[in-house]
């Protein structure tokens, strides 16, 4: 693998661990102001010190991270739909000139595999693959599932090995029933989106289950940024992706820290 490529991927992909804690906070590219992230600075800057990655637009990017504190970036470059209309009609939004200038790590789109922009999302993929290997940047496909596609291993694994064949060096999906078909069917890494927030202890389950059955880390948003606890979800996360915790434990975490903050603010006020 090329040394720049192999370098930013291991930016992303802790050395150590060989897993990852991706902190995904791009939902408002067609999501808008998405509850938890009305004032993106404010609940990011917190969970920075514990993201081994950080998805997001560009424009989020430049307002709302310091370049000085930012861990890698995995720039969302795909857009053009809200969710308001049909999702699955996004174009590339972001030149590769301008992630190499932002000193991302990764590119990440979306395909809509079965949907009805299907071959358009393929080929922005396909796109961001072309134009980023030669500059050494990596790209994770992201596999976007339509209100009317069922997340089952069967789909999810025609969606991944897609991507995968198109060239993308990560692949982010859903957790499911029969996951391991979907890992032994894609050639390389998978990490598990959270998707709806769920209670803590559910999201923290569902990492640990992820991480059993064969994905190397998670890119998780809502589950960690709409938590009371945000900072105690993402340390409980990284507890099971990188220290084999147990779900009772890293909930233990998570509660410790819930606890340590609000005692804190009551003794402020
Ligand atoms: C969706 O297209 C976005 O890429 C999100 O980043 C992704 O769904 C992960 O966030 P969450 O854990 O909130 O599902």
């Amino acid at each position: 693998m090329d040394w720049g490529l192999a370098n930013r991927l291991s930016r992303i992909i802790r050395p150590e661990t060989g897993r990852t804690v991706m902190l995904a906070v791009d939902h408002g590219y067609f999501l808008g102001p998405t509850s938890g992230l009305e004032n993106a600075r404010k609940t990011i800057t917190p969970l920075l010190p514990y993201a081994d990655s950080l998805m997001l637009t560009r424009g989020l990017l430049r307002t709302s991270v310091d370049p000085q504190k930012a861990p890698p970036i995995v720039l969302r470059v795909s857009g053009g739909s809200s969710i308001l209309k049909e999702l699955s009609n996004e174009d590339v939004t972001t030149s590769i000139e301008e992630a190499v200038r932002l000193n991302v790590a990764a590119v990440t789109c979306s395909i809509f595999v079965g949907g009805e922009y299907e071959k358009q999302s393929l080929m922005n993929l396909s796109r961001l693959v072309n134009e980023a290997t030669p500059r050494g940047i990596a790209v994770l496909g992201v596999t976007a599932v339509g209100k009317e596609m069922v997340r089952d291993a069967r789909y999810l694994s025609l969606a991944c090995r897609i991507a995968a064949e198109l060239g993308a060096h990560v692949v982010k999906t859903y957790f499911c029933p029969d996951f391991e078909k979907v890992i032994e069917s894609c050639p390389v890494p998978i990490v598990t989106a959270g998707g709806k927030k769920l209670p803590e202890k559910e999201a923290l389950e569902l990492a640990h289950n992820s991480i059993q059955h064969g994905a190397i880390g998670v890119d998780m948003g809502r589950n960690i940024f709409q938590s009371d606890s945000p900072v105690g979800m993402i340390r409980a996360v990284r507890a099971i992706v990188h220290e084999k915790s147990t779900v009772d434990k890293a909930y233990d975490l998570y509660q410790s820290v819930l606890h340590t903050t609000a005692n804190a603010r009551r003794n402020v006020l």
